[in-house]
């Protein structure tokens, strides 16, 4: 096992009706701004909630934080903090809203131009607004971590960003406010939080033990309630279980002492900036054929995986991983996602464009080796048309 820091200040309320927790987490002299989305969270009554819980606070809100959040509009967030004074921020959404929120935060307390916390992956952030949040979408984690991911469409770019201050101070995390997610939701906050685990469990031995064992009952659960919460959408404890299991496959736990991937993450985030394709999708397309690809250095993790994710053990290894990475397809075709660039009106000449943005966004040393270039990007990529 690899040395590591592991810290999660994050406060997690978990449960029916937290949301009236929020007067006790917000400080009493605070004013809050509230952070929402394109509109869910007005229709589902959740803002209704927050406001009636705050009732005793001063209160200022800003909507119309994208799906795949702007920095165009992240910044106008940080006019309205210095023009109100505002000294506590409420993200009240999914990961979007979240990582806005994270971003905005940061960028507050920033002294230069904001853009460079994005192209320092966070290193020039020393300080950050307290936040708490609602999450109405389990999928990223970024409820309790500390990264968050930003777009910006007229330099193509889409990026990551974390720091050591861009943990929520706490989140609020209701099963019942998933009731209302359209299925394609659903599918991508399943689909996200399994590739989320993939990414830290999928590389090579590393004498991990409890990490190991933590992440296959993740993708297990995954495996097993993906499907049932779109059958039975109401169902408590299937989103009970569905919710948790998004949160602890990205809070830093089964991440610590481990080798990491991201290599589907960094290339996915190409495919979004290109075409916004929802981001859980791009991983379903690159997963596969990446799995495929590296077949070579990942080979004990996927006869692992194979073995004690989806039970298979007969054959020769090539046969298991071949069988493995056809499973791993099926579950995420069975969540009604497509696995294929051609799916999402991608051909040959996006790939050029994928390969090179990788290239200018210094994605160049990707996966747990840091061996993939962007040439080898292309190679997966070509698998995956
Ligand atoms: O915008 P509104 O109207 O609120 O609608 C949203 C949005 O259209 C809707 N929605 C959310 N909660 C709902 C709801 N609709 C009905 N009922 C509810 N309860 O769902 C749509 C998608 O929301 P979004 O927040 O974009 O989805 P998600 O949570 O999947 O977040 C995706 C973003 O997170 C980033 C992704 O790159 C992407 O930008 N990621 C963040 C990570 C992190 N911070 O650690 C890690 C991930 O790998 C990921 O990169
Ligand atoms: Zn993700």
């Amino acid at each position: 096992m690899k040395n590591f820091d592991f810290r999660n200040p994050t406060h997690i309320l978990f449960g029916k009706g937290r949301i009236a927790d929020l007067k006790d987490q917000v400080p009493a002299d605070a004013k809050v701004l509230i952070l929402y989305g394109g509109g869910s969270a007005e229709r589902t009554g959740v803002l209704a909630q927050v406001r009636a819980a705050l009732k005793s606070r001063t209160i200022v809100e800003f909507g119309g934080i994208e799906p795949n959040p702007r920095y165009a509009t992240a910044l106008k967030a940080v006019e309205v903090i210095a023009n109100n004074d505002i000294t506590f921020l409420l993200a009240v959404g999914g990961g979007s809203v979240i990582d806005a929120t994270k971003f905005i935060a940061a960028a507050t307390l920033y002294d230069g131009d904001a853009w460079d916390i994005l192209t320092s992956r966070g290193s020039v952030v020393k300080r950050a607004m307290p936040f708490g949040t609602v999450l109405t979408l389990p999928a990223t984690g970024s409820e309790m971590n500390s990264g968050s991911v930003i777009t910006n469409p007229e330099k193509g770019a889409k990026l990551p960003f974390m720091s050591a201050v861009t943990y929520p101070v706490f989140s609020i995390l209701d099963p019942e406010l998933t009731y209302t997610l359209p299925p394609r939701q659903i599918a991508n906050g399943v689909a996200d939080a399994f590739v989320h685990v993939i990414e830290q469990y999928l590389t090579y031995p590393s004498a991990a033990r409890v990490q190991d064992g933590f992440a296959e009952t993740l993708l297990r659960t995954l495996i097993e309630l993906g499907p049932k919460a779109l059958e039975t959408p109401n169902d408590y404890d299937i989103r009970a279980n569905l919710m948790w299991t998004a949160t602890l496959a990205l809070n830093g736990l089964i991440g610590a002492g481990v080798p990491q991937d991201w290599a589907s993450h960094m290339i996915g985030h190409e495919i979004t900036a290109l075409n916004d394709t929802d981001h859980a999708r791009t991983l379903a397309v690159v997963l596969p054929a990446l799995m495929n690809d590296q077949r070579g250095p990942k080979r004990e993790k996927l006869l692992q995986y194979a073995a004690n994710v989806w039970e298979i053990r007969d054959g020769s290894d090539d046969a298991r991983i071949d069988a493995v990475i056809a499973a791993t397809r099926e579950f995420f075709e069975k969540m009604g996602i497509k696995t294929r660039l051609g799916d999402y009106d991608i051909a040959a000449p996006e790939i050029d464009r994928i390969v090179a943005a990788l290239q200018d966004h210094d994605m160049t040393a990707l996966g747990e080796h840091s061996a993939i270039a962007p040439d080898d990007a292309r190679r997966i990529l070509e698998t995956a048309l």
